[in-house]
């Protein structure tokens, strides 16, 4: 019996052992090579009117390092999603270049990345550099999806200024950790627990026109590319007579 079990467990970490190495291969750490560049007229910052919905938070998020990506824009689906965005020049470039999270969509000529000046200078090892990147406008980088961070931060519901308390319930999605995509999203009221699939309607924007009464439960599915999904379930509901343009805490946070 004891020889059973531990030859079982011989077998089994081998078994692991070949799964860590297929993870491996599928290089989702590795460097893309593409091409950014960066919103020419905006300030600084983002724009407050990104595709993704976010509105003015758009443009401050991440300290206002965010970006417009084309192909990487999913639908909307990869709004809110992180990358590490590094340029190639060794002259003005540094090794980490930038973090930046998605907010708006928008191509250019073979570029992935449209981004705030800010996020485009700090690529750059030097306040010096950073002018000369902004000089050249477009450059060659590589990036990879990096997990999102927010310090003393909750998921954040963003009750849409558009919505119309009861009858049209509309809201973004703030703050989500890690480096999973929200592929779907529920909504239940917090009597019996009846839910509804909601739909995407742009960007991070989650609608429907007949809200259930009551106290709201935001129910999130976190999904990767590997196919793990998870529901993730608020602590805190949007109270009975949610308004628009409020936020909401869910009281809970991923690092997925
Ligand atoms: C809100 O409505 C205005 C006017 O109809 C529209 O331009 C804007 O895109 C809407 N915002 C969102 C986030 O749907
Ligand atoms: C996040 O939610 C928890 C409750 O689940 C709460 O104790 C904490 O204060 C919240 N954090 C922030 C930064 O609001």
């Amino acid at each position: 019996m004891a020889t059973s079990l531990s030859s079982l467990s011989f077998l089994f970490a081998i078994l692991l052992l070949m799964h860590a190495h297929a993870k491996a291969s599928t290089c989702s750490d590795c460097f893309i090579q593409s091409r950014a560049s960066y919103y020419p007229n905006s300030d600084e910052k983002g724009t407050d009117t990104g595709r993704c919905g976010y509105g003015s938070f758009g443009a401050t998020l991440n300290g206002g390092d965010v970006s417009a990506v084309s192909d990487l824009y999913r639908d909307g689906v990869g709004c809110g999603a992180c990358y590490q965005v590094r340029c190639t020049n060794s002259a003005y470039c540094s090794d980490k270049g930038v973090t930046i999270v998605v907010t708006d969509h928008g191509s250019g000529d073979r570029t992935d990345f449209i981004m705030s000046s800010r996020a485009f200078g700090h690529m750059a090892q030097t306040t010096d550099a950073a002018s000369s990147l902004l000089n050249l406008g477009v450059v060659d980088i590589e990036y990879r999806r990096v997990s999102c961070s927010y310090p003393n931060k909750n998921i954040t519901i963003k009750i849409d200024e558009n919505s119309s308390y009861p009858h049209y319930f509309a809201f973004v999605i703030y703050y989500q950790q890690g480096k999973k995509d929200i592929t779907a999203v529920q909504l239940c009221e917090t009597q019996n627990f009846v839910c509804k699939l909601l739909d995407r309607s742009h960007g991070a924007v989650w609608t429907t026109t007949s809200p259930p009464s009551g106290a709201l439960q935001v129910r999130m599915l976190f999904s990767d590319d590997d196919g793990d999904e998870s529901w993730v379930v608020p602590v805190n509901n949007i109270p009975e007579e949610w308004k628009a343009g409020e936020t909401y805490d869910t009281g809970v946070q991923v690092n997925i």
